[in-house]
């Protein structure tokens, strides 16, 4: 077998176990070809003459190696901050407030609609950069602060462009419906028929979302509004995802079960009741403890009824300028560890293969496995469990993405 490359010396969590374990292989050996991963096992079972036929040999010197991390939910594309609303709230404001009185959503919405395109780039690009110094190689962004044709296009054409010019793998959802704009106050039910008529077959017919999420909450959309996007969605052959039950049980995660969501997102008021459905809609819960973080919220998901009941949970920053400017991926699993009990091993599954079953990628990416995209990060660790316990430091060598190693 001649691999284009061939990493050695190191070992291996390979989360191939379907989040049961971090699947390691002590001094293990990984080949690679054509952007593939070729063979992966136990470096002394490796075929005869499988060093010698390699291009490239790279010592891992005693490194381990785990999937690229994937962050499945993100709303990294975004113009300005809300600084201003971090100290708002420390005063005294909840977010609700300050959603109602005009901030919020909307702030950043005022901000994104008044960018240039090349802005909106520019202002991202550093974010997506720090999210890849974590070991993300996979990286979800929802559209939603345009909220009007043109500019939800605009911030889909930007995530399209980050695709295309940095080696992160970048994953565009249409998130129209996340705030209700200025224009359409007191006619949401308006501005739904916008984004179902007007936003949706544009973003079908240019192929510019992968799925279709909605904000599914008091001071979102009801699950009436959501239930008429996700029929829409799905007449375009599109798989939703919905951000549900963050702050109040309005019942979109058994709305989103029936739908077969690839995801049901954030979760704190999600009833445990109603748990059995994800489980059956083999729907994953993509936990965001930044977003709990910074709102102080006390109310933590059902973790050990989805646990229980077999449901992935996946684990994502939520990065975003309001509720969870958080931009590394391993500071959201330190988080669903201390804050949601979550073991070390159930969080670097969160941020691999369950993420990437959150995206639907589960074939592509987010374990080690022969036929899987070679996607990987290069850590200078001693125990995976080390990835989910510090925070601030920076144990990655380097990521390798379809095969070619990255900075
Ligand atoms: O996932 N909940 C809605 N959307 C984001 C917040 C976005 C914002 O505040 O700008 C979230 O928390
Ligand atoms: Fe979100």
């Amino acid at each position: 077998m001649n691999f284009d490359s061939l990493w050695t010396g190191g070992h291996l969590a390979t989360m191939a176990a379907g989040g049961r374990g971090y699947g390691v292989i002590e001094n293990g050996a990984l080949g690679v070809k054509n952007g593939r991963i070729a063979w992966i096992g136990p470096a002394g079972k490796l075929p005869l003459g499988a060093a010698e036929g390699a291009a490239v040999v790279e010592d891992l010197a005693g490194g381990w190696v785990t999937p690229g991390l994937i962050d499945c939910h993100t709303h990294l594309v975004y113009a300005g901050n809300r600084a201003a609303e971090f100290e708002m709230r420390l005063k005294g404001a909840s977010y609700p407030e300050i959603a109602a009185a005009g901030g919020g959503i909307l702030s950043t919405v005022r901000s994104v609609r008044a960018a240039g395109s090349d802005e909106l780039y520019m202002q991202s690009l550093p974010r997506l950069q720090a999210m890849r110094a974590s070991g993300v190689t996979t990286l979800e962004v929802k559209s939603g602060y345009g909220l009007d044709v043109a500019n939800e296009m605009k911030m889909l054409a930007v995530m399209q462009r980050l695709n295309a010019q940095t080696p992160v793998r970048v994953v565009p959802t249409f998130l129209g419906a996340h705030a209700l704009p200025p224009e359409f106050e007191g006619r949401p039910d308006a501005y739904v028929d916008l984004v179902v008529n007007a936003m949706l077959p544009l973003v079908v017919k240019n192929g510019l979302a992968a799925a279709v999420d909605v904000f599914c909450e008091t001071i979102g959309f009801t699950p009436e509004q959501t239930e008429c996007i996700f029929q829409a969605a799905v007449s375009h052959g599109l798989p939703v995802k919905l951000h549900a039950e963050q702050l109040s049980d309005s019942k979109g995660a058994v709305l989103a079960a029936r739908y077969r969501a690839l995801s049901v997102d954030h979760l704190e008021y999600l009833n445990a009741d109603d748990v059995p459905l994800l489980a059956a809609a083999a729907c994953v819960a993509v936990l965001l403890p930044g977003a709990f973080y910074y709102l102080k919220e006390s109310r933590k998901p059902p973790i050990d009824t989805l646990r229980n009941c077999g449901v992935p949970m996946a684990v994502s920053t939520d990065a975003n300028p309001g509720t969870s400017p958080i931009f590394s991926i391993r500071i959201a699993m330190n988080m669903a560890c201390v804050f949601f009990g979550l073991t070390p091993e159930e969080a670097l599954a969160g941020v691999t293969c369950h993420a990437a079953r959150a995206l639907g990628l589960q074939d592509e990416i987010g374990t080690l496995a022969v036929n899987r995209a070679a996607d990987f990060a290069v850590w200078d660790i001693a125990s995976p469990a080390e990835l989910a316990y510090h925070m601030g430091d920076s144990p990655l060598r380097y990521t390798v993405i379809n095969g070619k190693r990255t900075a």
